[in-house]
């Protein structure tokens, strides 16, 4: 059962029925329409006899792994049900490969209209896209053959660990860690070691002598810049308390299958698909735009800092740090947000205020904006989430802004693309990768990459960042470098300075969803509840049933909800009109931008004097 699961990728049931679902799942899933991606069969069951496949080479076009950066040319090697690719042949022959996926263990989908292929092989997937049309069908036959032989040989020997990627060393061989990056951080962790060491040394002189305490004080601090990382900017100490605790735990004995949801669902925009409250966590997606905010005193800092150099860290610091908190939160999706609904986030102890509404529903599009004395942010969003068989793949579009009036800088980037691994089966954990660019759009004189690093094989390299801040011509005048879940640092080691490091999870977290303590305070029902347009996600039936653990009152409200806001529509449609959001107004540039309206409103005369339509 382990090696059909394995290669199923599917959580297996009772053994007792085992069987039926084996059989049910290998079968072919087609669906006869050139339009739709065609999930490849698997092995039926047993061993057959399958013949070793003849070895296929050629180019192929691979998709690059960060989004809108178009298709590349690759030479690829089929082997026994392995695929290997480089630049060129020649660059295999000698070994130097870009990646190799195990052809048995992916799941492979084919568009035919459109002649591509997909394998995701959970660590990597693979979009690939042929020209020729003799060539597509050529691959597709070949891969069909040498997926079927490789299952077959994993099913024969299941327990042949060696045996899953025989190109290429054992996981444990160090000559794994090829690339850059991994050395780099190889080399940070001696170095850190070595900081011990001088921070001994230099506590010894410290008890020695009192003259030098002055120099030796500034020579700690540049070794052990984790202690100079920013403290909060809490300037108005607004005492308030605030939940550090989810009123009930997630429910962990869901039966939903997820394959049956999402087999007919693949490489579809899954923001469409009606998906029940068991895979969602109590909250949506207005407020997990602000819980990009959760380290919002980088904004603070950059806003009191001279040199725009350094400035550009703590910004590219600041984007960086909206990842942190999704490291924990593969258990569950945001609840979509209804067309109308909004959300606010007052947060006088961090010295913001946010406001977000759902502006669009097909497609889906969520715009936000906040602002502090400091720094004013905005953005809208909207997230294109495919599922490839085994891993989901989250492509956001749009673009983020920050300005800090202080300087008029005004920085906008994009997002990375992020990919949930393991989605029916096993550990599931989350990746993001790709390159964001910050450029400060009213000059040039400095700008900024990071680079979120894709894991290699084996996993000794995950949530790597690597960024660098350069001036007009190029020259590079900062380094940072760290992981997108716990800290960034600035600088070479061993005198690189930690600008951020990501606050400790509580405790409990797993049984509450993965979430960090801002993320427990997001649906927190508090002072300003009399204060709430009535359309604020606070007041969401369906997501506050959920927190509450009560999980089959919320999927009837979810469903209900779901429900009202098809007959707005079609309501809408009947009379030839279309939505207007209440609190953003289409800018010039086709972005979503605050109209400035939200808090006044609220002060005067108060959301109860104004009309809302009855979204639950
Ligand atoms: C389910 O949750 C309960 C309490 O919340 C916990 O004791 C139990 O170990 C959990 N079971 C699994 C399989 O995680
Ligand atoms: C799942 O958990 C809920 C709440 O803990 C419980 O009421 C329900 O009976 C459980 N269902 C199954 C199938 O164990
Ligand atoms: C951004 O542009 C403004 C206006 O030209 C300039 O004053 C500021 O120094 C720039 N900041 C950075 C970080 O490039
Ligand atoms: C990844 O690394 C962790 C900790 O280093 C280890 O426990 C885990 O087994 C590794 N997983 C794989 C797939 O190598
Ligand atoms: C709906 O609006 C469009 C454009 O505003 C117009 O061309 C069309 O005639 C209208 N249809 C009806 C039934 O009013
Ligand atoms: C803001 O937008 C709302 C809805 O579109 C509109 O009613 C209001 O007049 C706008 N206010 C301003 C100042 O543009």
């Amino acid at each position: 059962s382990d090696s059909l699961g394995k290669f199923l990728s599917v959580p297996l049931p009772q053994k007792k029925t085992l069987y039926n679902s084996f059989y049910k799942l290998s079968r072919t899933v087609y669906i006869k329409s050139t339009d739709l991606w065609e999930i490849v069969e698997g092995l039926r069951g047993g061993f057959s006899n399958v013949q070793e496949p003849q070895k296929q080479e050629g180019y192929m076009l691979k998709r690059r792994k960060w989004p809108m950066k178009g298709w590349h040319k690759r030479y690829f090697f089929l082997d026994k049900g392995i695929l290997k690719y480089g630049k060129c042949s020649t660059d295999i022959e000698k070994g130097k490969l870009h990646g190799c996926v195990d052809v048995g263990l992916s799941v492979m989908a084919i568009k035919k209209k459109t002649k591509c292929i997909d394998l995701d092989a959970e660590e990597n997937i693979y979009h690939l896209k042929i020209k020729s049309q003799e060539l597509f069908d050529e691959w597709v036959s070949k891969l069909r053959h040498h997926r079927l032989y490789r299952q077959n040989e994993i099913a024969m020997y299941p327990n042949d660990k060696s045996f899953y990627y025989p190109h290429y060393p054992s996981p444990s061989s160090p000559a794994m860690t090829e690339s850059a990056s991994i050395r780099k951080v190889d080399l940070w962790t001696t170095q850190q070691a070595n900081c011990m060491q001088e921070i001994k040394l230099f506590c010894f002189v410290f008890c020695l002598s009192v003259l030098f305490s002055f120099f030796i004080a500034q020579k700690v601090v540049s070794v052990l810049p984790d202690l100079m990382s920013p403290g909060s900017v809490d300037e108005s100490s607004v005492i308030c308390r605030r939940r550090s605790l989810l009123p009930s735990p997630s429910p962990n004995n869901s039966t939903i299958s997820l394959w049956n949801i999402l087999r007919n669902n693949i490489g579809k925009d899954l923001s469409k698909v009606a998906m029940p409250v068991q895979l969602n966590e109590p909250l949506n997606t207005l407020q997990r735009l602000c819980e990009e905010l959760e380290y919002s005193e980088l904004l603070d800092r950059a806003a009191s800092t001279q040199d725009p150099f350094e400035r550009m860290v703590y910004i590219a610091t600041f984007v960086v740090s909206g990842y942190a908190s999704s490291y924990y939160r593969t258990g569950g999706k945001p609840f979509n947000p209804v067309l109308g609904e909004t959300y606010e986030c007052d947060r006088p102890d961090k010295g913001f205020r946010f406001i977000a509404e759902q502006v669009s529903h097909h497609p889906p599009i969520s715009a936000c904006h906040a602002d502090s004395k400091n720094f004013v942010f905005w953005q809208d969003v909207r997230c294109k989430n495919k599922f490839w068989g085994k891993s989901m793949e989250i492509v956001p579009v749009g673009t983020t802004h920050v300005t800090l009036p202080e300087f008029g800088d005004h920085y906008e980037w994009n997002k990375v693309t992020s990919c949930i691994h393991n989605i029916l089966s096993g550990q599931r954990w989350i990746e993001h990768y790709g390159e964001i660019s910050i450029r400060n759009s009213s000059s040039d004189i400095c700008q900024c990459k990071i680079t979120f690093v894709k894991a290699k094989y084996w996993n000794s390299s995950v949530n790597e960042v690597e960024g660098a801040i350069t001036d007009q011509k190029g020259k590079v005048i900062h380094k940072l470098f760290g992981k997108w879940h716990e800290a960034v640092f600035c600088g070479d080691p061993p005198s690189a300075t930690c600008i951020w490091r990501a606050n400790a999870i509580p405790v409990n977290h797993e049984q509450y969803y993965g979430f960090t303590k801002f993320a427990i305070e997001l649906n927190e029902l508090d002072s300003s509840l009399k204060l709430l347009p009535p359309t604020d996600t606070r007041l969401r039936v369906d997501q506050r049933l959920l927190e509450e653990g009560n999980l089959e009152a919320a999927d009837e409200q979810k469903q209900r909800i779901e429900q009202l806001q098809r007959e707005r529509r079609r309501v809408l449609e009947e009379s030839n009109t279309t939505h207007q959001p209440k609190f953003f107004r289409r800018s010039k540039d086709d972005t979503w931008v605050s109209n400035n309206t939200y808090w006044e409103l609220r002060k005067d005369p108060g959301f109860a004097q104004i009309d809302f339509p009855t979204l639950w």
